[in-house]
């Protein structure tokens, strides 16, 4: 029996914030934004919409392209660190969106920008154990909400938007091989919302310190990521035996191109196996690997046997890998 995925969706608002909005808005010009980061645009919900409504859509287009519906699903899981509120849980609400009155369990999960990884393996050995027989994971994240508009180094990074997977157990060949995950708490205050949880809940002083924003030492985030990445990666590949040379795609968190360029270089993966959306998209956080993961199956990218590496780095400090052999 092998954990396999029947079905991909993503949602993105329509609402783009380009380079050239952000420089009314903060001292910053789209020369540096590029060439720092990489990134041109990036979308922003709506100020009606949350998270939740963000991974409802992804949800349902996953469903469609599964061929199922929502009764078809035995569990919810979206992985996210900006809910709607604290609780209930975005998941309870993507719940309530697709099954109305049906029972099933759902939960939240927050590893940050990991989290679609964490996702992964947090469902698949549910499924595994014969716990449950197909689940829905989303990854959704709304980050413009919480980056703040006048600090230029964190809030030109990160875009809004939704990714999802319907995940179910198969007799078929392929399937996911293997999952490594890693975190370093110790490093937790280099990407860092400080305000509005219980060691300093919500509070004037909380918001004229603007505690209730993302703080990021990018310098730091940087080395790390680009350290972390790689290594999970080669563990990953060791575990399953694989090499570079076997990977069809690797599908890594589109954080910001520099990062991705480093992790590809040291890897030594051709720029053709190693497709970017972080120009359009921004840093996503949980939703960007089942983003791209659902861009690059609409794009015929991904064919049954395709042997695909799956790698995260985020906030906490986390980091996960995922090799996936496409069923
Ligand atoms: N526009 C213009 N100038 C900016 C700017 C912006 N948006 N943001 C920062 N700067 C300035 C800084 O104030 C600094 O100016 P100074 O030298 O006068 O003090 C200068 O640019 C260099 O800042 P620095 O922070 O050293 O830049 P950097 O080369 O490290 O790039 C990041 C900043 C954030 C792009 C980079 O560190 C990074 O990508 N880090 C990883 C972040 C990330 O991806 N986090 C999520 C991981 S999941």
């Amino acid at each position: 029996m092998s954990v396999v995925v029947r079905g991909t969706g993503r949602y993105l608002p329509e609402r783009q914030i380009t380079n050239a909005d952000l420089e009314k808005w903060v001292d910053t010009n789209d020369e540096w934004i590029r060439t720092r980061t990489g990134i041109h645009t990036r979308h922003m919900l709506a100020p009606d919409q949350a998270t939740s409504d963000m991974a409802t859509e992804a949800g349902r287009r996953a469903l469609d392209d599964a061929g199922l519906r929502a009764e078809d699903l035995d569990l919810i899981v979206v992985s996210t660190l900006t809910p709607d509120m604290l609780t209930p849980s975005a998941s309870n609400l993507v719940q309530a969106n697709l099954c109305k009155g049906r029972g099933i369990p759902s939960f939240d999960l927050n590893a940050a920008c990991s989290g679609f990884i964490y996702g992964l393996q947090v469902v698949s050995s549910l499924i595994e154990s014969g716990s449950y027989r197909r689940a829905l994971l989303v990854g959704a994240e709304s980050l413009t909400r919480f980056v703040d508009y006048e600090d230029r180094s964190v809030c030109v990074l990160f875009g809004d938007g939704a990714g999802a997977v319907v995940l179910e157990s198969s007799d078929s060949p392929g399937g996911i091989r293997g999952i490594r995950l890693g975190s370093a708490g110790v490093h937790a205050e280099l990407i860092c919302l400080p305000g509005g949880g219980s060691r300093r809940p919500p509070s004037i002083e909380v918001l004229e310190a603007r505690d209730h924003y993302l703080k990021m030492q990018g310098n730091k985030v940087f080395k790390l990521a680009v350290q972390s990445m790689e290594q999970v990666a080669r563990d990953t590949l060791g575990d399953v035996g694989w090499s570079i040379d076997d990977l069809d795609l690797v599908l890594a968190h589109q954080a910001n191109r520099r990062i991705l360029d480093a992790v590809r270089s040291r890897l030594e993966v051709p720029d053709a196996k190693m497709p970017l959306n972080v120009d359009r998209m921004g840093n996503t956080s949980a939703a960007s690997i089942p983003v791209l993961l659902d861009e690059c199956l609409g794009e015929g990218r991904i064919r049954s046997g395709d042997k695909l590496m799956l790698v995260a780095f985020g906030a906490g400090l986390t980091w996960g890998c995922c090799a996936l052999e496409w069923a």
